[in-house]
């Protein structure tokens, strides 16, 4: 009687710690859920109710059926966590496979026990028994448990306790799953609508390049990221740039089309998806042998534009030993398509400006040919401001804005009397007056075109002096636009240098010198610094 009671208080006992275990689920909808804390929480109570010393959680990894260590208790199992394997080895492979519990009383000389993994622990495993965690009639990983704490073997009795248990486990550990996932997707879908916005801030290409691949290390949660760009006239992937501690030694890499996984998927337009790169016949270690880097696993894009592909993005070795999924390759594509859209807008934009150029130039070059004394004046001021410019610490936009502003600085001279413009002699006062107008008519002319932006002041300020007795305003120093600044020089060493009908050029050493001498009264001293250093480095030449 007093036996039956024991097992009935015991049978008790076990059905209120089941229900503790169920009651778990409450935290996964907590702000700070971790996942690996909540499977560590649930092992702990699995131990707890089946009196054992160590156990371990694996679950199935559906993208190549590896089996993953999510938790490993017990002395010695530190090394198991997160360790991946095959997920047709070892007890566990056989457990998954078959959905069928597993006991051994002397694991060691099991034909089905792994050795390897066995190796790794500190730790002698005498006797085990394993469970599989089923959800809608499909294994999603095993439950192991490990020497019991009174010493003694599993009894039958132990394995339907863990049977039971395990289907509570595979519901709780599913349902985390599914909402750690929702909650990564949410994330996952945050982090890419931020890195969009970025990627799309920018025209420029580099900058956009570099986006990128910053953006697949963060979005992906791998250790490095590259991108290929198809070279259309030797049908060769070159990669512009790569991050990560290799990036550095791969960075002037080519790839033949076709060759490795990159070239593949380069080719055939497809993504693809290597979950180990030893594993695939495509994969060349041709780069991983120049630069020592190790590549295990990867997601591969095409970057598309209209069905063409132009490029190939791709996110390699996934953090935490852990292995790429087909969400990965799905985030990558739509990353990818953000990519495309901004090196598209990119490359429109730069073609727009180099025909705003050379638009502007063939304008000039009409005009100068009103004055056939001072054919290529326009060209070479251009040059020498943008050799100036190299020495001023000035941005790619500041260095646009001058270069435009430099080609189109005597577009007003348009509307100066040709009789004036070509006096072969001095010229009156009154001529000089009408000569003076040309920076405001200028940017009269111009005025309407908005994308000229700052290089209509800077196009305006270039007969202005830094000590203000310049023309049309006679604004000084600082308050002339840099822009202006840098032409005024330019302008001034190619009108002293050049002949005149009325006069030779001046000797270039004689110009240099003035030059020098009207740094702080006609020009800004920085500027002439930054134009003479130039000049030093054979940078302005006549
Ligand atoms: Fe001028
Ligand atoms: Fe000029």
């Amino acid at each position: 009687m007093e036996e039956a009671y024991q097992k009935l208080e015991k049978k008790y006992q076990e059905k209120c710690r089941q229900i503790d275990l169920m009651k778990q689920i409450q935290f996964v909808t907590s702000p700070d859920f971790n996942l690996e804390s909540f499977l560590e929480r649930i092992m702990n109570q699995v131990l707890d109710l089946t009196e054992t010393i160590s156990g371990a959680l694996l679950l199935l990894n559906e993208t190549d059926g590896s089996l993953t260590f999510a938790v490993a208790k017990g002395p010695g199992s530190e090394p198991l966590k997160g360790l991946v394997i095959p997920g047709d080895e070892g007890i566990a492979g056989q457990v998954v496979a078959s959905g069928q519990s597993y006991i051994t009383q002397d694991a060691a000389n099991d034909p089905m026990w792994d050795s390897n993994i066995a190796k790794s622990i500190d730790y002698q495993t005498s006797n085990l028994i394993a469970a599989p965690l089923i959800m809608r009639g499909k294994s999603i990983g095993v439950i192991e448990v490990i020497n019991k704490k009174n010493g003694q073997p599993f009894t039958h009795e132990d394995l339907v306790l863990l049977e039971s248990i395990s289907s509570e486990v595979a519901l709780t550990v599913e349902n985390a799953r599914l909402l750690a996932e929702a909650r990564q997707q949410s994330h996952d879908l945050k982090t890419l609508s931020r890195l969009s916005s970025i990627l799309n801030s920018n025209l420029d290409h580099g900058y956009i390049i570099k986006s990128a691949m910053e953006a697949v290390i963060e979005l992906l949660r791998c250790e490095t990221g590259s991108l290929y760009l198809i070279d259309e006239e030797t049908n060769e992937l070159f990669f512009d740039v790569a991050l990560g501690d290799q990036g550095d030694k791969i960075k002037k890499s080519r790839l033949k089309m076709g060759e490795g996984v990159a070239g593949w998927v380069a080719q055939h337009g497809k993504s693809d998806l290597v979950a180990d790169t030893t594993k695939d016949d495509r994969w060349s270690s041709r780069l991983d042998e120049k630069t020592s880097f190790d590549t295990r696993n990867m997601v591969t894009v095409p970057i598309k534009i209209k069905d063409e592909t132009f490029g190939v993005l791709q996110a390699i070795n996934k953090l935490g030993n852990k292995k790429p999924s087909y969400d990965d390759l799905k985030l990558l594509e739509q990353l990818a398509d953000q990519v495309a859209i901004a090196l598209e807008n990119a490359r429109l934009y730069k073609e727009q400006k180099i025909m705003f150029k050379k638009t502007a130039e063939a304008i000039v070059t009409a005009i100068e040919k009103r004055d056939p004394y001072t054919g290529m004046h326009t060209i070479r001021v251009r040059d020498y401001s943008m050799a100036t410019a190299e020495y001023l610490d000035l941005s790619i936009e500041v260095k646009e804005w001058l270069e435009l502003a430099a080609i189109l600085h005597d577009t007003g001279k348009i509307g100066v009397d040709d009789r004036i413009l070509r006096k072969p002699g001095k010229l009156t006062q009154d001529e000089f007056e009408s000569i003076k107008q040309h920076p405001d008519h200028g940017a009269e002319i111009l005025r309407h075109i908005k994308e000229l932006g700052p290089a209509i002041p800077g196009m305006k300020g270039h007969h202005e002096r830094f000590d203000g007795g310049g023309y049309p305003t006679g604004t000084k120093d600082f308050e002339i636009p840099l822009i202006a600044r840098i032409i005024s020089v330019a302008d001034t060493f190619d009108a002293m240098t050049s002949d005149r009908p009325y006069r030779k050029g001046m000797e270039r050493q004689v110009a240099l010198d003035e030059i020098k001498n009207m740094a702080g009264r006609q020009f800004d001293p920085k500027v002439v610094e930054a134009f003479l250093k130039a000049e030093q480095n054979g940078e302005i030449i006549t």
